[in-house]
């Protein structure tokens, strides 16, 4: 404690002595000192909260580290000049690029430039066919089913709490890599045991990852194989071996019968037909980056946010009633006290009407992105001097940051009852979802870089959200227990989410 506040004066001390040589010629107006990453590092269990406090002092401000200064903002004017109007100038940089390479690669997330073009360019397209849509909403429909008959076991046994947070993560993760990858990876059934290494090893590499951030020894441990770094390097092995195997097993599938492969609709068909019309565009370390890539993208970020919605839900029990009666008016299923339709029925009705109709839950998914975004800190590298709107000036090799978890707290932003949970604040009169602008509501980023998960993300958490809430009533295990958060890349809870699963009537109410 004595040397980390040692070493906060001995910054500080550099820092005036910098400003007393250069004096007052040419100064410009840097952002506010709010600390140094030593306070960050003692803060580092309730960063997000820390950071949310300073940013109710100084919109705009910098914590100093020995090599540049680490920017952070909630001014939306700000947000927008960093992620639209001067783009170019702010990207993930040579640091975050080499910390996240041996498990991102040169995928969509790690790269800038020339590169980041090709890849948004190819996946924007096949985001956008209707073959995607269609094939990731029937496996959203199969997973989520699969999911609720997990659920009703535990349920049916009722004296024991189910980790809802856990079996979320392994949903998302079988969603999604059946959609990249066109395999069941059985990550929620544990079927399959090559499946559940991988899954095994892709949590602990993406653990692993963000501890190099803080780890200034991890090239010299990497290079050693030795403590963190040899865990890292099994876990990348496994990974890889996996993926290079699926990967592999596609190109024969492919040369046994072209015909039929056609007609394959997940992502690494897609790119592998891609190919053959034009041989040598990219290889399969190409393909192994990119969907691996939308795993991670898509993995994390979309259970977190289901599992803080479930514990919203779980605190506001009237919420979560109104959304499960939504559920049954937009899929026809009813709102007598008929017996309600069975899981496999039940999914049949979740079509694009449907789901399109569910506007409530819309909102209160997005007012969990506001108050829990899955992203809830994004750093941007600058790669030369620049002015911000507010006058701010930021040095080349900044780290400069938007912050969705604060900017989503402020008062200035979103009126006095910033703090509470209320979805009825994105709804218009006649009951209809009115977005905000993604410099203010900043969970998805913005500009050309803006998630490109978003509409599938949504998709996904409305099936979901909706076969659960239309089966079951969620309640906390322990009631008046709260969550506190885990330091991770991605905003996760502290523990497991530990609730007790009860039936749920058409009505609405319990049974
Ligand atoms: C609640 C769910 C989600 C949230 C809150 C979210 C949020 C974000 C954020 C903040 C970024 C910017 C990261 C950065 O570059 O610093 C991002 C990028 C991205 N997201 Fe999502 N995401 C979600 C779900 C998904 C899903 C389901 C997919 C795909 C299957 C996806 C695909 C991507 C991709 C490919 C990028 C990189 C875009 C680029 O750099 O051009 N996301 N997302």
């Amino acid at each position: 404690m004595d040397s980390l506040l040692a070493l906060s004066l001995l910054l500080l001390a550099l820092y005036l002595a910098r400003r007393a040589l250069l004096g007052n010629k040419g100064r410009k107006n840097y952002p506010p000192i709010a600390g140094t990453v030593l306070h960050q590092l003692l803060n580092f269990g309730r960063l997000v909260e820390y950071q949310t406090e300073l940013s109710r002092k100084h919109r705009t401000y910098r914590m100093l580290t020995p090599t540049c200064s680490y920017v952070y903002t909630v001014e939306p004017a700000n947000v927008e000049h960093i992620l639209r109007t001067n783009f170019a100038n702010y990207g993930k940089g040579a640091m975050t690029h080499d910390v996240l390479e041996d498990l991102l690669g040169d995928g969509i997330f790690n790269v800038d430039g020339a590169k980041w073009r090709h890849q948004r360019k190819a996946a924007s397209f096949e985001f956008s066919t209707r073959v995607l849509r269609e094939y990731s909403t029937g496996v959203f429909r199969d997973t989520a089913a699969e999911l609720a008959g997990i659920v009703a076991v535990a349920a049916a046994r009722g004296e024991r709490a189910v980790d809802m947070q856990d079996l979320l993560m392994r949903s998302t993760l079988d969603s999604i890599f059946q959609i990249g990858f066109g395999v069941r990876l059985g990550a929620l059934s544990g079927s399959n045991e090559e499946g559940a290494a991988f899954a095994r090893a892709f949590d602990d590499a993406s653990e692993q990852v963000l501890y190099r951030f803080f780890d200034l020894l991890w090239k010299a441990k990497r290079l050693l194989n030795v403590s963190s770094e040899a865990a890292m390097k099994r876990s990348v092995r496994t990974i890889n071996d996996f993926v290079y195997a699926v990967i592999d097993k596609k190109i024969e599938q492919m040369a046994r019968d072209q015909h039929e492969f056609a007609k394959k609709e997940d992502i690494l068909s897609r790119f592998l037909l891609e190919r053959e019309k034009d041989p040598g565009c990219f290889d399969n370390k190409y393909l192994r980056d990119i969907i691996l890539n939308f795993v991670i993208a898509g993995r994390d970020t979309s259970a977190g946010t289901l599992s803080w919605f479930l514990y919203v839900l779980c605190n506001n029990q009237h919420i979560q009633d109104k959304v499960a009666r939504e559920v049954r008016e937009a899929t026809g299923t009813g709102d007598s006290d008929a017996a309600p339709a069975g899981v496999q029925e039940f999914i049949e009705c979740l079509d694009e009407d449907a789901i399109s109709k569910m506007q409530y839950l819309h909102a209160a998914l997005t007012e969990t992105l506001r108050l829990y975004p899955a992203v809830p800190i994004d750093v941007k590298y600058c790669f030369s001097d620049d002015t911000l709107p507010d006058g701010h000036a930021i040095r080349k090799g900044d780290m400069v940051n938007y912050q969705p978890y604060p900017m989503g707290r402020m008062k200035f932003l979103w009126g006095d009852d910033a703090e509470e949970f209320r979805p009825e604040r994105w709804l218009d009169d006649d009951g209809a979802f009115v977005p905000e602008s993604p410099y203010k509501f900043t969970a998805f980023q913005a500009g050309p870089r803006i998630c490109l998960g978003k509409e599938f993300a949504y998709r996904q958490m409305k099936i979901f959200a909706a076969v659960l809430l239309y089966l079951f009533r969620f309640e906390m295990w322990e009631r008046n227990s709260t969550m506190g958060f885990r330091p991770m890349l991605t905003l996760k809870m502290d523990g497991p989410l530990n609730v007790r699963v009860l039936p749920r009537r058409p009505s609405g109410q319990l049974a």
